[in-house]
Order: C-alpha cells, then sequence, then structure tokens
C-alpha cells in the first residue's frame, strides 16, 4: 500500500529548567493511505508530542523540531513555513483530542464551531450550504436531534456528544489523515466502544487514514492495521496489528500486552504492567532507555538499540531478540 505520510529520524525538543529534553528521539513511521495506525504506550512516552510535531501545534515557546522529517504530499512539514501548514491544518490532517473542550469554543454554538471549518477551508460554500452540510454532519457522528444541536452550547451536551462534534468539526475538511488523540479515555466504556466504532466507520467511508493513540492496547487491537509502541520517545517495536499480537518480540511490548485482561481470565483482573516508572527524559539511564525495567536484560544493553527490521514489516529495538 502506497504511503500517505512519512516520519524519519524525528526529534522533537522541550526546554525545560534543567535544560531541552527531547520528547521525541528519533522516531520513524510510516503511514499508509486508508490504514489506521496505532501509537500505544504509557503516559509520557511521547505520542502526544509526536501527533502535535505532524500538526506543528507543538506548545510554544518552549516546543521545537530539532531535526528529522515529516513528508507528506510531497512536502516535509517539519520545515513548512506556518502559512502553508495553514492550508493543511484541518483540511488535510485534522487532529482531535482527548478532552474536547480543548478544540472547542465555550462561548460559541456547536453548529457555529463545525460551520466555521466549513468557512475556513472552502470559500465557494453558501451559507445555506454550509449550515445544512454542518447539520448533515452532525447526523453522521450519531448525534440526535441535530438541528436542535446546532443552535446548542458546548455545555448543553454530554462528554461524548461533544466528542462527536470535535468528530464533525474534525471531518469537515474531509481531511485526508485524521489524528486521534486518546479520544475516548475520558468517557465511559460503552460510550468509549460507540466512539470507536464511529470513527471506524467514517473512516472507511471518507476512505481517511487514521493515527490511533491510545496507552490501552485493548483498544489497538479493534481499531488498528499497523502498531507503534512507544517507549520514552523511541519506537520499541513496529509491526501490523495480527503480528504484534501473535509475536511480540520486545520485552517492553510483551510487557504492556500482558496487562490487557483476558477474556479466559475469569475474574479479568488486570496483570500487573511493567514495574517501575518511564524514566525522566532528562534522566534516562545510558544504552537502552527500557533496559532498568526490562526482565530480558543483558551486557549488551548498555549501548543504545537501533530500530531493525526483523522480518518483513515488523521492527523492533532490542538487542535481545
Ligand atoms: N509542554 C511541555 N513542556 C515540557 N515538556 C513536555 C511538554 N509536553 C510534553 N513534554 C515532555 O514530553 C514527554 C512526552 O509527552 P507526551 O507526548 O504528551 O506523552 P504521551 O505519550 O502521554 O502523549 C513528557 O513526558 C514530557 O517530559
Ligand atoms: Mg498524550
Amino acid at each position: 500500500m502506497k504511503e500517505i505520510l512519512k516520519i524519519d529520524a524525528l526529534k522533537t525538543s522541550f526546554k525545560t529548567e534543567t535544560g531541552r529534553i527531547n520528547a521525541v528521539d528519533g522516531v520513524s513511521l510510516s503511514l499508509k493511505k486508508g490504514a489506521v495506525l496505532g501509537l500505544v504506550g504509557e503516559s509520557g512516552c511521547g505520542k502526544s508530542v509526536t501527533a502535535l510535531s505532524i500538526m506543528r501545534l507543538l506548545p510554544q515557546p518552549f516546543g521545537r523540531i530539532e531535526s528529522g522529517s515529516i513528508l507528506f504530499d510531497g512536502k516535509d512539514l517539519a520545515t513548512l513555513p506556518s502559512s502553508e501548514m495553514f492550508k493543511i491544518r484541518g483540511r488535510r490532517i485534522a487532529m482531535i483530542f482527548q478532552e474536547p473542550m480543548t478544540a472547542l469554543n465555550p462561548v460559541h454554538r456547536v453548529g457555529n464551531q463545525i460551520a466555521e471549518v466549513f468557512r475556513l477551508h472552502f470559500n465557494e460554500m453558501s451559507k445555506k450550504e454550509i449550515k445544512n452540510k454542518s447539520i448533515e454532519l452532525l447526523e453522521k457522528v450519531g448525534i440526535p436531534a441535530p438541528e436542535k444541536r446546532f443552535r446548542e452550547y458546548p455545555h448543553q451536551i454530554s462528554g461524548g456528544m461533544r466528542q462527536r462534534v470535535m468528530i464533525a468539526m474534525a471531518l469537515a475538511g474531509k481531511p485526508d489523515i485524521l489524528i486521534a488523540d486518546e479520544p475516548t479515555t475520558a468517557l465511559d466504556v460503552t460510550i468509549q466502544a460507540q466512539i470507536l466504532r464511529l470513527i471506524k466507520e467514517l473512516q472507511h467511508e471518507y476512505g481517511m487514514s487514521v493515527i490511533f493513540i491510545t496507552h490501552d492496547p485493548g483498544v489497538i487491537a479493534m481499531t488498528c492495521d499497523d502498531v507503534a509502541v512507544m517507549y520514552a520517545g523511541r519506537i520499541a517495536e513496529n509491526a501490523p496489528v495480527d503480528k504484534l499480537f501473535s509475536e511480540p518480540r520486545h520485552p517492553y511490548t510483551k510487557g504492556i500486552l500482558s496487562s490487557i485482561p483476558r477474556l479466559s481470565n475469569k475474574r479479568k483482573t488486570r496483570l500487573p504492567i511493567i514495574e517501575g516508572m518511564v524514566p525522566p527524559l532528562d534522566n534516562l539511564p545510558k544504552g537502552c532507555r527500557f533496559r532498568n525495567r526490562c526482565p530480558d536484560a543483558e551486557d549488551a544493553c548498555i549501548e543504545e538499540p537501533d530500530v531493525r527490521e526483523i522480518a518483513e514489516n515488523h521492527r523492533v529495538s532490542c538487542f535481545a531478540v
């Protein structure tokens, strides 16, 4: 399948009180056209910073892309002038966030916020067309009584409905790529499943490519074609989803997969996730960053492992495999 986005050796840093830290430290990834790529890893592994780098929405003034490239449609988004990026963001690449209120404006009516996306990107559309299209989109994302909701403010609707509104806004530009950053984490389990199903349906219908970010490997199995496991700013493992679940090779991948409750496990107790914590970026262990938590660590791990291709489309950064 053709690649729609190709990230190569991306490094993104933040200025902090103790100096610059690399939140993303040499990440290479590719997203195939029409496919869903999952990014998974514990909190603080650099998933959101990867997404914000693609969108060029890094917190200012402290965040910046240091090096590497993000190729999309013949352009390098890592170095594209802001004025050019403005035309891509929301129109060619759109993003939905964990907390919809970061994207929704509390003082504007829901309908107006969707209409704004149309106004911004399709200036040939008439007012009437924009209104009809907005209501159509609300209906498409499963909002009952869309004409009524159109006139309401974000605080008047539930969290699940707000998430749907944000999806509608993201879809209004008919983007080639949708980045969904933990879009269901703040929702209860039933609503989570509904939203995941919705994103998957719309992805098929619109032929979009999706980057799906989650810390929950259970969600990955439901939604993704390919998966990249991130650890402390780097890729630990990257493979097609079935391969990753059937033959996980990196000890970190094995650890996070074993935290999924299994159906065979009657009590549905969660096995403990790998002991310890992701090391702070200003105090990483020398060599492999996972070394101090790794059950398979050996002498070689004092060096930093490169990401190696161990089988077709299966990449791992670990000396032990
Ligand atoms: N605004 C910021 N300022 C400084 N450091 C940041 C900022 N945002 C993120 N970081 C650093 O980047 C790391 C990765 O963050 P993030 O990508 O948000 O993790 P996650 O995988 O949970 O999405 C954090 O652990 C933190 O060290
Ligand atoms: Mg995040």
